[in-house]
């Protein structure tokens, strides 16, 4: 059996043709324009590319877009008092704090102070701890993603086995929650997980996001299983994930590639919680 490839790509862009609507529709009706500030402290170049792609995401989606640039040598109170600055500033409607921050600087901090109604990656802990409270939250990009695409591919979750490999507070850790809000059945694996495979097997939907190439192969994958590759891996200068594309592909159902699976939707449900954001804000 060969597995149907989700196209995130594809899912991507229209999803982001919906949301260039609503903001037109939302500068027309209310005259807002739904507005992110996307703060980098460092050089990171990984991190550089990620900035600059959301600052053009947002602008082709009709959104106002300020990206925020801080030397690496910047100081905890310094980053705290810029977020603090874009929490009162009412043309942002969104702030990201692009992480990893450099090692000297506390991200748990910094995250906390982004006001919860602007915190538009979820990280913060009023939200993370809404999301847990099975609460209406906005939730992580990245994870929201992946149930879209579950969701548009039509793979059924209710009562379903779901396998989660990673426990990261980005990715791994409200996935789970969110899968559970779905009444999967879920269980967390993690890099001290005993045998792991064991675990793999049982899932109707896995997970992976670990962050090594080639990791789950064809013999952790029950068949006519939704795999959802979260990994993105570079391998000789060429971006990855963690599945074995090639052998998964004969046993899964459903396959998500990498590129173009869910990296596409990470960006689109940023704008999504951008947008959400600034509609909430008519409300207060
Ligand atoms: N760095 C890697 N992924 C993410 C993300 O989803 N949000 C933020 N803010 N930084 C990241």
């Amino acid at each position: 059996m060969a597995a149907r490839i989700i196209d995130g790509k594809a899912a991507a862009l229209a999803l982001r043709e919906r949301i260039a609507e609503r903001v037109s529709e939302l500068k027309n009706t209310k005259g807002i324009t739904p507005g992110l500030a996307v703060v980098l402290v460092g050089e990171d170049p990984a991190s550089q590319i990620y900035v600059r792609n959301k600052g053009i995401a947002c602008q082709k989606a009709g959104m106002h877009s300020e990206t925020i640039i801080l030397p690496a040598e910047t100081t905890q109170d310094e980053l705290e008092e810029r977020i603090r600055e874009l929490n009162e500033d009412p043309e942002i409607h969104g702030v990201l704090i692009q992480l990893p921050l450099p090692r000297h600087l506390n991200e748990e901090k910094a995250l906390a102070v982004i006001s919860p109604e602007k915190d538009v990656d979820g990280f913060h802990p009023v939200n993370a701890g809404r999301l847990l409270a099975g609460q209406n939250t906005v939730s992580p990009c990245t994870p929201k993603g992946v149930m879209h695409l579950l969701d548009i591919a039509g793979v059924e979750l209710e009562g379903k086995e779901a396998v989660v490999i990673g426990r990261s507070n980005i990715v791994g850790k409200p996935m789970a929650l969110m899968l559970l809000q779905r009444n999967c059945t879920v269980t967390i694996c993690h890099s001290r997980t005993a045998d792991l495979r064991s675990h793999t097997r049982r899932a109707d939907i896995l997970i992976s996001a670990i962050g090594k190439p080639g990791f789950v192969t064809a013999d952790m994958v029950k068949t006519g299983a939704a795999v959802i590759d979260v990994g993105i891996n570079r391998v000789d200068g060429k971006v990855c994930g963690d599945v074995d594309y090639a052998a998964v592909q004969e046993i899964a159902g459903w396959l998500t590639p990498v590129p173009g699976g869910v990296g596409p939707m990470t960006i689109a449900m940023l704008l999504m919680n951008t947008l959400e954001a600034a509609e909430r804000s008519l409300n207060e």
